[in-house]
């Protein structure tokens, strides 16, 4: 019987493959200009670092999370999200001490048991950064241009980026108090999901996209309001520093993300083109995790962006052209020629194209332009007894008989 790949989890192959490793090599080369570096973190983690980070009452850990137990009887978790982790990593590795700014990429698989639809997997991808140990809005506004300009470059258009501020613990939860209040008051009113979570997690009740809960989030003072001087200093400071910047925003007053760590800044990067999965790229300021972690006081900011919503929205003509494939055509009485001439070939990191079993020359012709061959090189009778190669260039048109160094030295050059 044929085994397929679990619900909502695929693999990705052909055309999707040459999507993902050019969103890594774009992502690189924006975020190592930013002065990032890469950090691997394990895919398992202890059940517990979720539940604290993320938090116990959010969908994605008390609903989404795929938690087993070890041989050792240790409840463990396949992470649906990379902060939690390196958060982790920069505790554990005693940087907050020794070297406090830390800037590190990711990127990797992601799991979290939700229902699949367009652009929602139960196996994604994503890729972040995290920047540890400083506190600014500076920092917050560039690493809001950072996503920006890494989603333009892979040509992504039509982008609201969306922006919000979830003040400081106090200012917040003065607010949370009084959104409670009223909440409960219209409890009737509200969606089953909004009935508990006006319980549990009253903010989650903001971004509801129910008709019903948006009602009653009308009669719901804004958090802004709620704001001391130090929240709104940030926010402000965070808006001015983005004008500088050049990046276009919108401040989405309802904008709270499903994520417990959030204060102040939190950010969404959307497209049009997505439908209900509209957000490419999220994420946000995290100052209190080290403490609920580890009791160790510093500050966080970064963001993750869906690797398989980007493939969605990637056009493959924007994909730079593997424009030399180079296939090599020979014969039954060329055979040692042939891999001699290719051994060299090979040696000097010329990527080749060729046939494990002798097929006619018709045949073999037939091969390189099927594949769109922008060179063949011809190793017939002739040349194994000249010591030539044939090389028939199809861009220009041009076929020569020449030697392998010359070869050589026009196929590096292409
Ligand atoms: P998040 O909003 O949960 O944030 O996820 C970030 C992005 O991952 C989403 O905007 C979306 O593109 C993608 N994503 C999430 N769930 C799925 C899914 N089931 N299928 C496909 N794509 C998905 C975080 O994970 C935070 N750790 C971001 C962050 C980093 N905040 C601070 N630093």
């Amino acid at each position: 019987m044929k085994i397929e790949t679990l619900r909502g989890m695929k693999d990705i192959v052909f055309s999707d493959i040459k999507k993902y490793e050019y969103i890594v090599k774009v992502a690189k080369e924006v975020f190592e200009k930013y002065g990032y570096e890469r950090i691997i973190t394990p895919i398992v983690e202890e059940t517990e670092l979720f539940k604290r980070s993320v938090g116990d009452e959010t969908d994605v850990v008390s609903k989404e999370m795929y938690t087993f137990l070890d041989k050792g009887n240790r409840s463990i978790t396949l992470r649906p999200e990379g902060t939690a982790g390196i958060v982790r990593s920069y505790l554990n590795n005693g940087l907050y001490k020794s070297n406090p700014n830390v800037k590190w990429y990711y990127y990797g698989s992601m799991y979290r048991y939700e229902a699949p639809q367009k652009g929602r997997y139960r196996e994604f991808h994503q890729i972040g950064i995290e920047s540890l140990g400083i506190r600014s809005a500076f920092l917050d506004a560039e690493i809001i241009k950072m996503g920006t300009e890494f989603l333009r470059r892979l040509g992504i258009t039509d982008l609201t980026v969306e922006i919000n501020s979830l003040g400081n613990t106090n200012s917040r939860k003065r607010y949370i108090e009084d959104l409670q209040k009223t909440l409960l008051e219209n409890i009737e009113n509200l969606s089953y999901d909004s009935k508990i979570r006006a319980e549990k997690n009253p903010l989650r009740v903001l971004d509801s996209k129910d008709e019903k809960d948006k009602e009653v989030i009308k009669k719901v003072s804004s958090l802004h309001e709620y704001f001391d001087e130090e929240s709104k200093n940030y926010f402000n400071d965070l808006k001015t520093y983005l004008e500088k910047l050049n990046v276009k925003y919108v401040v989405n007053d309802k904008l709270v993300r499903g994520l417990d760590y959030y204060s102040d800044t939190v950010f969404e990067i959307k497209s049009n083109k997505l439908g209900a999965q509209s957000t490419v790229l999220a994420g946000g300021r995290y100052d209190k995790l080290t403490s609920i972690l580890a009791n160790v006081d510093s500050f966080g900011v970064g963001f993750a962006a869906g690797i398989e919503r980007i493939m969605l929205l990637l056009d493959e003509d924007k994909l730079p052209l593997d424009d030399k494939k180079v296939y090599v055509v020979y014969q039954n009485e060329t055979k040692d020629y042939f891999l001699k001439v290719i051994n060299s070939l090979l040696e000097n990191d010329i990527k080749l194209i060729y046939e494990y079993e002798v097929k006619s020359f018709s045949a073999q012709m037939k091969k390189a332009n099927k594949i769109g061959a922008s060179h063949v090189i011809i190793l017939g009778i002739d040349e194994k007894n000249e010591n030539l190669i044939t090389l028939k260039d199809f861009v220009s048109g041009s076929q020569e008989k020449i030697d392998i160094d010359t070869v050589i030295e026009r196929l590096k050059n292409v």
